[in-house]
């Protein structure tokens, strides 16, 4: 009985492959040898507050400019009512008492009914969404100066119409400040709603972080994240996240780069600086784009945690965006920067009683938080660079020998400058190399066996940032098409064959707001209300959920495919779940069909499950269309160790099979 089905089975592949004779027919995996582990952490995401990211997007915020130190102090806010006059709203300055925060907004309310005076915030780009049912929790500092005004919140829609409301008079008289709250649920859905605050009563009152979250944030998290935006993360289950960027480490000098210790603390002691890509592209704009730091590292660790993935911070190495004013720091003053690094280590990993360990604690969390990875600089480039890793290297591996850190291989993968930095920092024995490449979906096909022959003993690579960027006309979430998609799932099946030399790879950016977007393509689009994955998330998500534990051969004619009539391919074997899985992609636009025999595993199940994700070179999801480009899964029954594997045009197939 078995021959006869393993004849049917040669007939059956003869048919199926006389039309391609010239071409591979048999995909041979073995399973029994490993061509390397891999790590962990192979499949993750890069996080940066770019496009709305941070503020505006996973940091569930509503009100924008809640504090008044924007640029401009009333930004985000208007002034409503006929009982407002000149000098009623100040913009006042306590520079001296509060350095982080030093502004806030003193009414002065003279005799005022509900409706009489007021301020209203626009929220973030096209306003607030609000959902009907869902309970929002309004909250401010406060310090009444003379008693005797009474807040009345409310939400409303574009026309005016209230969703929800509530009434709050402040308690404390002692003339401190002081934090009060108010919840109120919405009884209507609105994309594009405000917030008014009217002032009732007569009296003097100073406010300052003036807040609103809605109270469905991640794990219910009191002032915490947008969930829905934290789920797709979570569902992606991604093996770290890298942080906070991206050019925001460098910022565009000095003074504006990222500084983690100012991020950390009471969230009405951190101080807000203007967001890099608020200025960045003349065609982009984005003058309402500051860095709050609601969000901050202690916020970024506790996440990694909570969606399982390993913390990687990426700190400034003592160099301005050198696309910007390339301002570096003199080597002679660059010990802060390096403490920075080394506090920062402490402050993830400490015990309760050192000095950094014991701020984590206090922020509420008693455990290490175990961080392994290290960023140093972020797209920095040139002598100085290297100088400034030397310093680095040294001081925090005489302290900390077991921390991996991360240098910087510039801003593309095959120039000079790339060269340059490779071979330094080889010569001086990094751990990882942070390679980055924004290029055509061209180069991505071309380059997938770019690792195939890089040095197995040395430095281990970070693919940090990559995207495939289509040519032409197309801005915004267009740029996220099929295309695009397919060619970096080709280039991944590259990554994935080379896990013994590239441990970790995150597509950039992550997160972008349809309506305050300055970088495209992004993975995953949001608006107010709504989110959804591109196609560009399906394919990230299939290969950080399908990771496996060590890589397999998958051969056709003794050599991996990696573009040979349009095929890529790679294979691993995850020996706990114990499942072998093969991923395929067919760049052709017509159908391919291959036959994928497994070796080296006794017990094969006799049935696997194909995922299969296919589209038009053009197609692209979107809001409108979420689900337009989806992974569909079926059932693939295989013939002994035989699985006849059809490959639509344009498409990327993932064959799993389990063993005993
Ligand atoms: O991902 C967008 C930007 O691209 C990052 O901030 C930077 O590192 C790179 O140039």
């Amino acid at each position: 009985m078995k021959y006869k089905s393993n004849l049917i089975a040669l007939l059956l592949a003869g048919t199926f492959f006389s039309a391609a004779a010239q071409q591979p027919e048999v995909i041979v995996v073995n399973a029994a040898k490993s061509e390397g582990k891999v790590s962990p952490e192979m499949w993750g995401v890069f996080f940066e507050d770019i496009n709305m990211g941070a503020d505006g997007g996973i940091y569930a915020e509503m009100v924008k400019n809640r504090s008044f130190e924007f640029l401009k102090p009333l930004m985000g806010w208007s002034v409503k009512g006929k009982k407002i006059g000149e000098g009623d709203l100040l913009v006042q300055n306590r520079k001296g008492a509060n350095l982080a925060n030093p502004r806030y907004l003193r009414a002065t309310i003279k005799g005022a009914a509900k409706g009489e005076a007021g301020i209203s915030n626009e929220g973030f780009k096209g306003g607030m969404g609000v959902k009907k049912g869902l309970k929002y929790d309004f909250s401010l500092l406060y310090r009444q100066i003379t008693p005797g005004i009474t807040l009345h919140v409310e939400l409303l829609d574009e026309e005016n119409k209230v969703l929800a409301s509530g009434s709050m008079k402040p308690i404390d008289a002692s003339g401190e400040w002081k934090s009060q709250e108010l919840s109120f649920t919405a009884d209507a859905t609105a994309a594009k709603a405000k917030m008014n605050i009217w002032f009732e009563g007569n009296g003097v009152l100073d406010m300052d972080m003036i807040s609103l979250f809605p109270a469905d944030t991640w794990k219910g998290r009191k002032k915490g994240m947008r969930r829905d935006m934290i789920q797709m993360l979570a569902d992606m289950k991604p093996g770290f996240i890298r942080f906070p960027g991206g050019c925001i480490v460098e910022g565009i000098d000095l003074a504006n780069r990222y500084q983690w210790k100012k991020t950390i603390g009471p969230i009405e002691e951190r101080q807000l600086i203007m967001n890099r890509w608020n200025v960045e592209f003349n065609h982009r704009p984005s003058p309402d784009y500051f860095q709050t730091f609601g969000l901050g590292f202690f916020e970024y660790f506790q996440l990694a945690e909570d969606i399982g993935a390993e913390a990687l911070p990426i700190l400034n190495c003592g160099m301005a965006c050198q696309f910007n004013t390339a301002e570096v720091v003199a080597l002679d003053q660059l010990d802060p920067y390096i403490q920075d690094a080394l506090d920062l280590i402490e402050f993830a990993n400490g015990d309760a009683d050192s000095e950094w360990g014991k701020v984590r604690v206090s922020m509420g969390h008693a455990e290490p938080f175990h961080m392994k990875y290290l960023g140093v600089g972020n797209e920095n480039w040139g002598p100085q660079y290297i100088e400034r890793a030397k310093a680095f290297q040294q001081a925090i591996k005489a302290k900390y020998p077991k921390m991996n850190l991360i240098f910087s291989s510039g801003t593309g993968p095959d120039n000079d400058e790339f060269r340059y930095l490779d071979k330094e920092l080889r010569g001086m024995k990094a751990d990882i190399i942070d390679e980055h490449y924004y290029r055509s979906p061209e180069w991505f096909l071309k380059n997938a066996a770019r690792y195939d022959n890089y040095d197995r003993q040395g430095a281990k690579i970070f693919a940090g940032e990559y995207a495939a960027h289509i040519k032409g006309d197309a801005t915004g979430s267009n740029r996220n098409i099929w295309e695009a998609a397919l060619a970096e799932a080709a280039f991944m099946t590259g990554l994935e064959r080379n896990a013994a030399v590239v441990n970790m790879a995150s597509y950039a950016p992550l997160f972008a707001n349809t309506e305050g977007w300055q970088w495209a393509p992004d993975l995953i689009w949001v608006d107010n209300m709504n989110i959804y994955g591109t196609p560009n998330y399906h394919v990230q998500k299939l290969f950080s959920t399908n990771k496996g534990t060590q890589v397999s051969p998958a051969l056709a004619d003794g050599k991996s495919l990696s573009g040979q009539d349009g095929l890529y391919v790679s294979a691993v074997v995850d020996s706990i779940k114990k499942e072998v899985i093969v991923k395929l992609v067919n760049t052709n636009t017509t159908e391919r069909t291959k036959q994928v025999t497994f070796e080296g595993i006794k017990k094969l199940a006799a049935q696997g499950n194909l995922t299969t994700v296919k589209a038009a070179l053009t197609e692209q999801n979107s809001m409108e269309k979420p689900s337009n480009i989806t992974p569909v899964v079926s059932s693939l029954k295989l013939r002994g160790k035989n699985a006849v594997v059809k490959m639509p045009a344009s498409s990327f197939v993932m064959l799993k099979v389990s063993y005993k």
